[in-house]
């Protein structure tokens, strides 16, 4: 399996951060682990082509669950492949606050996106509350089961574990943490997928940063990382890489 490396930029950059596209490439010309970056839609094109004939690949954050139409402010599936994108994002935990996403929707947008050609990254975990409440394990599960339609492959599906309390906070959960979820998504999916789920990717999303990366990649069933914040300069998203490249 080859390990992943994805940046979010979630609603940063701008033409101006192709500078950081150029900078990742010097540093990591043939990364032994795949290096994917997702920055907002207004700049996927444009990435796509500074990444041309290199090691990088570029997604999409999110895609409608439609394939066309009117759907003001949207983008499809097929749009982003268009673009030049390979993957997209699917139920992160902001898109399920800020937009309602349910586990429904996400399926539904991860058929729209496998239609296309596009490997879904679909985003998983807990809130606070939740983890105190003792019912991570079980909500991962629902998530699972709602928002992975059948048909997944490890071609065609990422899954990202990202504690909703961890994003953009500073605060990781403990190796064992990590470890006990991840052990469990991979359990989950090897029990509907069959063998095809040993080689699913499982990234772990959550400030991710270059101090903490090779501890967090050296958990078991931990294939890659979903960074965000650390993903905008190259110089912390590639130091991630070369933890990851190990
Ligand atoms: P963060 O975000 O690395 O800034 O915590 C991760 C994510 O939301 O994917």
């Amino acid at each position: 399996m080859k390990r992943l490396a994805a940046g979010n930029w979630k609603m940063n950059g701008s033409s101006a951060s192709m500078a950081e596209v150029q900078a990742l490439l010097g540093q990591h010309p043939n990364p032994s682990c795949e290096m994917l970056l997702c920055p907002p839609a207004t700049l996927v094109a444009q990435m796509a082509w500074a990444a041309k004939s290199s090691a990088l690949l570029v997604g999409g954050q999110d895609c409608h669950a439609n394939a066309s139409g009117a759907h003001t402010g949207d983008v499809s599936a097929a749009m982003l492949k268009d673009a030049g994108a390979s993957h997209v994002i699917l139920g992160h935990s902001e898109r399920r606050a800020d937009h309602h996403e349910t586990n429904l929707l996400v399926n539904q947008k991860t058929i729209s996106a496998w239609s296309a050609g596009l490997c879904a990254i679909v985003c998983v975990g807990e809130t606070e509350a939740e983890r105190d409440a003792g019912v991570t394990l079980s909500l991962i599960s629902d998530q699972l089961a709602g928002s992975i339609p059948d048909g997944a492959t490890s071609e065609n599906l990422v899954i990202a574990y990202e504690p909703v309390w961890a994003i953009g906070t500073g605060r990781t959960p403990t190796l064992v943490q990590i470890g006990e979820v991840h052990d469990h998504i991979r359990a989950q999916l090897t029990a509907r997928f069959g063998s095809n789920a040993a080689e699913m990717r499982l990234l772990y999303g959550g400030s991710v940063k270059p101090s903490n990366a090779a501890e967090i990649f050296a958990v078991p069933n931990v294939d890659g990382a979903l960074v965000g914040g650390a993903s905008l300069k190259a110089a912390d998203f590639g130091a991630i890489v070369a933890a990851l490249s190990i």
